[in-house]
């Protein structure tokens, strides 16, 4: 499949995408506009998916959890909103956004709950068995080595512990996909164009197409160790919900 090279640097494989400086870059710079323009483009769904991707999580009191790529820290929030007793650790190399989840806890009233700190999801500065459970919303796409992020999030989540991950996809029936691929060549770059910056959009697009199948991602949680690994198509398929558990009473392979 040919796919335009729209950021500087050239494309290894579909799947390698731009490095994590330049998407450090790229996010920083669509900060100001970056959560309007969420609401916008997923037509305002975007909050049902973290509803239903934290819903699959089922957080419990007192637990930690990690979100992976926070962002503007709306997992951490969603969370938070369904189990206000648990804690969470946002993780992010885009200190802009960092900046705008914090503005966000403080004004929420939750900072003494919610943390955020400069990181890479590849790799994470934490110990092994550390958290109860992970979620990361559309990041992994974003990940030019998606297998060592699938085994660190392995490593730091507890036995029995679940991962969620929301990524976008392409629907899979002919006429959903071929009205999604209108709409993201055509009316993403044009308002990305339009309220941000452009090329930031552009990427989105190539990024979503470049994006391997689900079934795929399913088999890699599975080879990075995890079981009961799955994945759900949101909206028709334009959004999948991942999630897999890492197998209760094991120690990096060992029965306990
Ligand atoms: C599309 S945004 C999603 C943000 C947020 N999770 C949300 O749902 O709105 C993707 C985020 O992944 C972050 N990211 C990119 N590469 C990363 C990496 N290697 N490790 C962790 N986060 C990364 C970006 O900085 C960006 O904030």
């Amino acid at each position: 499949m040919h796919h335009e090279r729209h950021m500087s640097q050239p494309l290894s494989s579909a799947d390698a995408l731009i490095s994590a400086v330049e998407n450090q870059r790229m996010f920083d710079a669509i900060v100001p506009r970056y959560d309007r323009l969420n609401a916008l483009m997923s037509l305002g769904l975007h909050r049902r998916w973290r509803r239903q991707a934290v819903n699959r999580l089922d957080p419990v009191a007192h637990a930690l959890y990690l979100d992976l790529g926070t962002g503007t820290g709306d997992l951490c929030v969603e969370i938070l909103r369904q189990e206000p007793a648990a804690r969470v650790l946002g993780i992010d190399p885009s200190t802009a956004m960092l900046e705008q989840a914090r503005t966000k806890f403080t004004q929420l009233g939750v900072q003494d709950r919610a943390q955020v700190v400069s990181g890479d999801a590849c790799n994470l500065d934490i110990e092994d068995a550390h958290v109860s459970g992970i979620v990361s919303g559309f990041c992994i796409r974003n990940l030019t080595d998606r297998n060592r992020a699938f085994h660190e999030m392995y490593r730091v989540t507890v036995p029995g512990g679940r991962i969620v991950l929301l990524e976008l996809t392409r629907p899979s029936q002919p006429l959903l996909r071929a009205g999604h691929r209108l709409y993201s060549r055509l009316v993403v770059p044009l308002l990305g164009r339009a309220l941000s910056r452009g090329d930031a959009y552009r990427y989105l697009t190539h990024s979503i197409e470049a994006f391997a199948e689900p079934a795929a991602i399913v088999t890699e949680l599975r080879q990075a160790g995890f079981e009961d690994a799955a994945y759900r198509p949101l909206t028709g398929g334009v959004v999948a919900l991942f999630s897999a558990r890492r197998p209760a009473g094991m120690t990096d392979g060992i029965e306990a």
